[in-house]
């Protein structure tokens, strides 16, 4: 098992660290066109494994001839947000970004699963999908799990009860119209509207929807890292232990909930094969129409790329 992430910056780094201490894969590859920064921070990792009891080789590299035949190619490169910024802000300069990255490394890697998690996430899954020509099941995007992280963490932190208790799902984009869906969400099995008042709830999916600002309103020089560098690595252990977890994750979809052409988050089963299955829950009207908003949003996104170089 071999794991290329490109990008050495703080989600990067973090996952590669995460795939290595797990020891998830024989070989962990880090890229990034900065010299130096991936072959330390790689070294560096790679030291940390007599004390970790892990035989994951690390290497860093600026060359993509070093990430051949990988089975995974973690992208994390491009830009990150700044206060005051929408993830929707880092559309051109990231296209541009994660379009290079991902016609390098399909060059070398043609059989590799790609999980993307440069942002506006949806739009350049849509890109690693068009560079790459791979098929859907093969490009995923890490959103759904970090997002309903976030919102399973709040929840537990207002119940006072484990998160591993706290069950979830979250439709749509990873952006402002993401659906957070109260009434697929359950406490160890009990319906969440059981244990809580709406107007608590409200609260919380609302600061889901707003997790991402959050962190980068504290950190002022970039955004999140730790909840999405473990998001991205539960996503590639269920494809290598063909757990088939149902994760939610950006995939193409191609007619589920009545969406062609567009890549947006849905309950996915993560096996083997990548995406094995795309599961289609029943929404009321509500959740449809805010899920086609958010999915109408990306699409919107996707049109801008026609008029740009990437
Ligand atoms: C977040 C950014 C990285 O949600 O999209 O933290």
């Amino acid at each position: 098992m071999k794991i290329t992430v490109i990008g050495a910056g703080n989600v990067g780094a973090t996952t590669a660290e995460r795939i290595a201490y797990s020891e998830l894969a024989h070989e962990v590859v880090l890229l990034d066109i900065a010299e130096g920064i991936p072959q330390g921070k790689g070294l560096d990792m790679y030291e940390a494994m007599p004390v970790v009891a892990s035989d994951t080789r690390v290497t860093g590299t600026n060359n993509y001839q070093d990430t051949a035949g990988s089975n995974f190619v973690i992208i994390t490169a491009g830009l990150a947000r700044k206060p005051g910024m929408s993830r929707d802000d880092l559309l051109a300069a990231n296209a541009k970004i994660v379009g290079s990255c991902a016609a390098q490394a399909v060059a070398y890697s043609p059989n590799a699963f790609y999980i993307v998690v440069s942002n506006p996430l949806d739009v350049m899954t849509y890109v690693t999908l068009q560079k790459t020509g791979l098929p859907r099941n093969k490009v995923i995007g890490m959103a759904g799990v970090l997002d309903t992280a976030r919102y399973r963490t709040f929840i537990s932190m207002e119940l006072n009860v484990s998160v591993e208790d706290v069950q979830a799902l979250i439709l749509g984009g990873h952006g402002d119209s993401m659906v957070p869906l109260p009434r697929y969400t359950t406490v160890a099995g009990i319906p969440l509207a059981d244990l809580m008042p709406q107007d608590k709830i409200d609260a919380i999916v609302k600061r889901a929807a707003n997790g991402g600002i959050e962190i980068v309103n504290f950190l002022k020089t970039g955004s999140a890292y730790y909840a999405p560098s473990a998001s991205a690595v539960q996503m590639a252990e269920s494809i290598i232990k063909d757990k088939r977890r149902i994760l939610p994750c950006s995939v193409a979809l191609e007619g589920e909930y009545g969406l062609s052409g567009v890549v947006t988050g849905v309950p996915v089963k993560l096996g083997k094969n990548g995406v094995e299955q795309v599961i289609e829950v029943a929404l009321n009207n509500d959740e449809a129409a805010a899920f086609h908003k958010s999915a109408d949003d990306v699409k919107a996104n996707i049109a801008k790329l026609a008029a740009m170089e990437y």
